[in-house]
C-alpha cells in the first residue's frame, strides 16, 4: 500500500512516516520542507521511501497515480502562524487542502484523511463530541471548519474520507516543535528553572503524544472503509483533558525539578474540553502515552543535545523568518535589476 503524507517533514509527519515505514507501507513524502529535510535523514535511504519538494497549492497531480490513501498534514500549523497572512492561511490550509482531496479522488485514491484540530471548538462551556457545534475563533481554526465540510463532502463508496480532529500535540519529534503547551512548559524548566503559563491558568485543553496521533491516522488508514467513510473523530483521550495550570504542576511532579512559575500574555480565549468516546469505541483507540512521559522525554533529549532550542521550533518565529528573509531578498534582486 502506498501512501502520500503532505507535510511529512513537519512535526507530525515525520514521526508518522517512519511508523508507517516500518509496518511496511511505501511512503511518499509531499512538503515544501519549511522546516529543512533533516527531519527525514534516518528515512531518505529505505527504498520505501520517496520525497516531492512542492506545494499543495500547485503540485503536479501525477505523483497521486497509484496512491492508495492521502493522509494531508501540510498547513500553516497553529493560530498565530495563521495570523501572520490570513489570505495565504486560507490558501494553504483551506483552498490547498481542498485541492489535495479533489485530486485524490479524481486519480483513484482510496482514502484520505484530513490532519484537523480541536481548537475548531474554540470557547465553549461543556464537554464537546463531534457533533458539538464549532465555534473557531482564528483564521487557522475557521480554514480547518471550511477544509472539514468541502473535503467530507466529496466522500463516496469509491472515496473514503475521515477527518481526524487532533488534540494539542506533545513529546518528541525530529522536527521538534517548542511552541506547543507541553514542549514549551519542559523547555522553559530546562532553560531557566521556570515554567511559561498562559494566563489565566484555568483554560482547559485536551493532549496527545505526538506517537499517538500518529498512531490514530495508521488505526484509520488500517480499519474497514464503511467504518472510517464520511466520520469525524477527536484524537486523544478524555483523561488528558487538563487545565493548564493544574498541567504545569503536573510537569513539576514528572520532572522533580524546582522551579517557578512564569505568568504570560493576556487571559487565553480559547479554552475547550473535549469527548474521545468515539474513536476508543468505534476503532478502539486508546494512547499509550501520558503527558508526564512526554515531557520526561523531551527533557532527556533537550539534556543530550538531541534537541536543541533553535528558531526553527517555534513554528511562527520561523515564519516570520522566512517571510523576511523573502522580502529581503526580493530587494536585493530588483536592486541588482535596477543596477
Ligand atoms: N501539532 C499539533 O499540536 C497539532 C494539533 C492539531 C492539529 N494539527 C495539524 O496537524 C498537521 C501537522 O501539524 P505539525 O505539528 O506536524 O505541523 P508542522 O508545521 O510541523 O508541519 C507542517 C508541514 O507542512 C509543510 N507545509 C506547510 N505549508 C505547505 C504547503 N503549502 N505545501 C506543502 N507543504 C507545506 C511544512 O513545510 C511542514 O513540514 C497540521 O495540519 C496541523 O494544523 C497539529
Amino acid at each position: 500500500m502506498k501512501i502520500l503524507v503532505t507535510g511529512g517533514a513537519g512535526y507530525i509527519g515525520s514521526v508518522m512516516t517512519r511508523m508507517l515505514l516500518e509496518r511496511g507501507y511505501k511512503v511518499v513524502c509531499l512538503d515544501r520542507f519549511f522546516f529543512g529535510k533533516e527531519s527525514l535523514n534516518e528515512v531518505f535511504s529505505n527504498p520505501n521511501f520517496k520525497w516531492v519538494k512542492d506545494d499543495i497549492r500547485w503540485f503536479d497531480p501525477i505523483i497521486l497515480k497509484d496512491v492508495d490513501a492521502v493522509v494531508d498534514l501540510a498547513s500553516l500549523s497553529n493560530d498565530p502562524s495563521g495570523e501572520l497572512n490570513p489570505s495565504k492561511t486560507y490558501d494553504i490550509n483551506y483552498l490547498g487542502r481542498v485541492r489535495v482531496a479533489k485530486l485524490s479522488k479524481e486519480y483513484g485514491v482510496r482514502r484520505y484523511v484530513l490532519a484537523s484540530t480541536c481548537s475548531v471548538y474554540g470557547f465553549q462551556e461543556e464537554i464537546l463530541d463531534e457533533n458539538s457545534p464549532t465555534n473557531p475563533l482564528t483564521t487557522y481554526a475557521k480554514s480547518n471548519v471550511l477544509a472539514e465540510k468541502d473535503v467530507l463532502l466529496l466522500a463516496d463508496e469509491k472515496f473514503t474520507v475521515t477527518v481526524l480532529r487532533q488534540a494539542t500535540v506533545y513529546g518528541l519529534s525530529p522536527r521538534m516543535r517548542f511552541d506547543l503547551a507541553i514542549n514549551g512548559m519542559v523547555l522553559g524548566v530546562y532553560k531557566n528553572k521556570k515554567i511559561p503559563v498562559m494566563r489565566d491558568g484555568k483554560q482547559w485543553r485536551p493532549f496527545v503524544h505526538v506517537k499517538d496521533t500518529s498512531k490514530a491516522f495508521i488505526t484509520v488508514l488500517e480499519s474497514p472503509e464503511d467504518k472510517v467513510n464520511k466520520q469525524i473523530f477527536n484524537v486523544g483521550s478524555n483523561e488528558q483533558n487538563i487545565q493548564i495550570f493544574p498541567l504545569a504542576e503536573l510537569l513539576k511532579e514528572a520532572l522533580s525539578l524546582p522551579f517557578e512559575i512564569e505568568w504570560y500574555g493576556s487571559p487565553d480565549k480559547r479554552s475547550y474540553r473535549v469527548n474521545f468516546d468515539k474513536i476508543r469505541s468505534f476503532l478502539g483507540f486508546v494512547p499509550s502515552y501520558t503527558p508526564k512521559e512526554g515531557a520526561r522525554e523531551v527533557y532527556e533529549a533537550l539534556e543530550k543535545g538531541i534537541v536543541t532550542d533553535s528558531l526553527k521550533t517555534k513554528t511562527v518565529e520561523w515564519y516570520k523568518h522566512l517571510l523576511e528573509t523573502h522580502r529581503l531578498m526580493r530587494e536585493v534582486l530588483l536592486k541588482d535589476t535596477i543596477l
